[in-house]
């Protein structure tokens, strides 16, 4: 059987690491793509990356290119390309800049990958997501945004260390947009089924929510741009549901039409992914607090994608 083909859209911080893990994890043949400005960044993370095969004893090639017919036919891209965060920032302050770029690779992507499974990482993530399902005509299938596994881990790294638990046991979800107002949904939390409110006060887990939410923006002010282990991991999970097909619900961003009541937007929900892509929308009952909550955060996103539809 031959070698999935997986296309790195950015070859920045997120993109070297997302090349790392997939050859690290034998997923397929990497293409890292960047703009021909950076082409040497993206040749020099690959030549790095193939060399350190030789070490870990792996079979996967990875390229570094600015060339996207290179990128012909393939099975998955992961799209981070973009400007990141600087401190201060907030990901809808991105938007001006993200929104072309994230047209030229929807562009790119319709012309030499039509039928790939595209995850979207760039930022403000719904709103860049949204545009490139709308410019790249891909099916509502086969295009989604990480954010939710991100935030979500986020969130079961504070409830564990609160908890005094193990990370792996502690179960968490974190719903609506990729921004200050999304919602970690503490009524669904378990330590391995337990309900997390046995393990952790009221007042606590209110203090991590906030955490959760800043999650991004703490790590930027820390290191005066955006994080990239965690947003690695999380589009590598998304990406091996697709690969082999092992339905795994997560939180992600996909294309509503009318769950939760919402339609003809992206936003963090949990889905079903599989061989043929999103293969379903969960619903879950909400709170009457929670409801309201993704009400707020569906409309923060909904006033970035009005930004994105009036730029020209
Ligand atoms: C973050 C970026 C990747 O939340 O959106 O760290």
């Amino acid at each position: 059987m031959a070698r999935k083909k997986i296309g790195l859209i950015g070859a920045g911080n997120i993109g070297g690491e997302l090349a790392n893990q997939i050859v690290e994890k034998q997923l397929g043949d990497v293409v890292l793509v960047d703009i021909p400005e950076k082409e040497g960044v993206a040749k020099g993370k690959a030549l790095d990356i193939m060399q350190n095969s030789a070490l870990i004893g792996k079979d996967a090639s990875c390229i570094g290119t600015s060339n996207w017919q290179d990128v012909a036919g393939a099975d998955v891209i992961i799209v981070t390309a973009g400007i990141p965060r600087k401190p201060g920032q907030s990901r809808d302050d991105l938007v001006g800049v993200n929104v072309g770029i994230i047209r030229t690779v929807a562009d790119n992507a319709k012309k030499y990958c039509p039928n790939a499974f595209a995850i979207i990482v760039a930022n403000p993530l719904d709103a860049m997501v949204f545009e490139f399902h709308r410019r790249s005509g891909f099916d509502k299938s086969k295009v989604c945004g990480m954010a939710g596994m991100l935030d979500s881990a986020r969130f079961q790294y504070f409830l564990a260390d609160a908890a005094n638990v193990s990370v792996k046991d502690v179960r968490t979800m974190v719903l609506g947009g990729h921004g200050d107002d999304m919602v970690p949904i503490s009524s669904m939390c378990t330590i391995n089924a337990v309900p997390a409110s046995e393990l952790v006060a009221s007042d606590k887990m209110a203090a991590i929510i906030q955490r959760v939410r800043g999650g991004g923006g703490e790590i930027v002010k820390l290191m005066g741009t955006s994080a990239y282990y965690a947003p690695a991991s999380a589009a590598i999970q998304m990406a091996e549901s697709f690969l082999f097909d092992q339905k795994r619900l997560m939180p992600c961003a996909a294309y509503l039409t009318g769950q939760y009541g919402y339609k003809d937007m992206f936003i963090g929900v949990p889905i079903i992914i599989g061989a043929s892509g999103v293969e379903k929308v969960i619903e879950v009952p909400l709170t009457v607090d929670e409801t309201a909550a993704l009400k707020k955060s569906a409309e923060a996103v909904m006033t970035v994608v009005d930004i994105v539809k009036k730029t020209p």
